[in-house]
């Protein structure tokens, strides 16, 4: 007997909650975005000084019911369902407690409308944000991700074929502008804080580390968090913008400096930014700059699709399905889960 023919997947509902946002987004062939719903947490952990845990994975199960009614009204969608046609969820990596409310909701909700349920990498998903809005980038692509979570050079040869180039040895380059932000007394999330103070600041002020620079394609942020902690301690009357505009410009040279290498290693056609950090201003201006020298194509994806959405969820969601399958409803959260796997 013939096997059932697989139903063409048009619309997905992806669903994102793998840290401090709540967001859903329906997505039209993988590329179209018909909604997408993002609600921050920002305000809930502002007074902590970074995110809490506990209090994430709460806000999730208060947020994601009205956040996906407005994803599915504003897609012309009822909350029963009708017109989408499956449903694609981060299962990791992030904070446990606040995946699985994710994950939870997406099996459910596949469960009740009949649909397909498709479990996302959320740095993957990082990844197909750059295809949303320019699918034909070219192969072989580099591309920096650079989150609150994550900093990794992955090099990729097509949708779903990854090697990774480089990553961080210890703090994720968000993590540091948080860090220092917080230090500084400029408040969370620390990387919007820091680029918007540094403007008016002098880069040159001073000469923080720029770990690994001559060699390689790693990366190391914590030495340069303590130069900043130590220079302030030695100079208290330093000015705020001057020592956030020599920090952001110690971050954004070894991130430019260690791309373009991998970038000219590699025989990229273009240089892909991904993740929270990829809507610093200063970042996008020099891997702009660096690519017109080097003649290779730049692609910044707009600042709502560099930071945590659920539209970059449902386009790697649809390519999944239409190259792997769909995932067994057994699948669970897996707040460790990597991009490529590990021997
Ligand atoms: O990708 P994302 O939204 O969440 C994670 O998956 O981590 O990234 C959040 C990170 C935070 O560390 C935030 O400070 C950083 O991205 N970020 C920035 C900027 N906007 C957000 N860092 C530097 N400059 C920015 N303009
Ligand atoms: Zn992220």
């Amino acid at each position: 007997m013939a096997p059932d023919p697989i139903p063409r997947i048009h619309r997905v509902l992806g669903i994102e909650t793998s840290c401090d946002e709540t967001a859903a987004a329906v997505v039209d062939g993988g590329v179209f975005i018909v909604s997408s719903i993002v609600s921050s947490q920002i305000d809930l952990h502002a007074r902590y000084g970074g995110v809490v845990p506990e209090l994430a994975g709460r806000a999730h199960v208060e947020l994601l019911t009205p956040v996906l009614a407005e994803a599915l009204e504003a897609a012309g969608c009822t909350t029963s369902g009708s017109g989408i046609d499956a449903i694609a969820v981060t299962y990791g990596p992030g904070l446990i407690g606040s995946l699985l409310v994710g994950v939870a909701e997406a099996k459910a909700l596949a469960l009740a409308w009949d649909v397909p349920f498709v479990g996302v990498n959320h740095l993957e998903a990082h990844l197909f944000a750059s295809l949303l809005e320019q699918p034909d980038l070219g192969w072989p692509l580099v591309v920096l991700l650079v989150s609150g979570g994550h900093t990794l050079l992955v090099e990729v040869s097509g949708p779903g074929r990854y090697r990774l180039i480089g990553g961080t040895v210890d703090d994720a380059a968000g993590e540091a502008f948080d860090k220092v932000a917080r230090f500084l007394g400029l408040g969370y999330p620390g990387g919007p804080a820091i680029d918007a103070i540094a403007v008016d600041g002098d880069p040159q002020a001073f000469a923080f580390p720029r770990a690994f620079m001559a060699e390689g394609y790693d990366f190391s942020f914590s030495g340069l968090k303590t130069s900043v902690v130590n220079t302030v301690r030695k100079h208290p009357d330093a000015a705020t913008e001057d020592v956030a505009a020599s920090f952001r410009q110690a971050v954004v040279d070894v991130l430019v400096a260690k791309a373009r290498r991998a970038a000219r290693d590699v025989g990229a056609k273009a240089l892909c930014l991904a993740g929270g950090v990829a809507a610093n201003s200063l970042l996008r201006q020099r891997v702009e700059q660096a690519c017109a020298e080097d003649g290779i194509g730049a692609f910044l994806p707009s600042r709502a699709l560099c930071t945590d959405n659920a539209a970059m969820v449902a386009a790697a969601g649809w390519w999944r399905l239409a190259n792997v399958g769909a995932s067994p409803l057994t699948l669970g959260a897996d707040p460790n889960l990597r991009l490529v796997p590990t021997a």
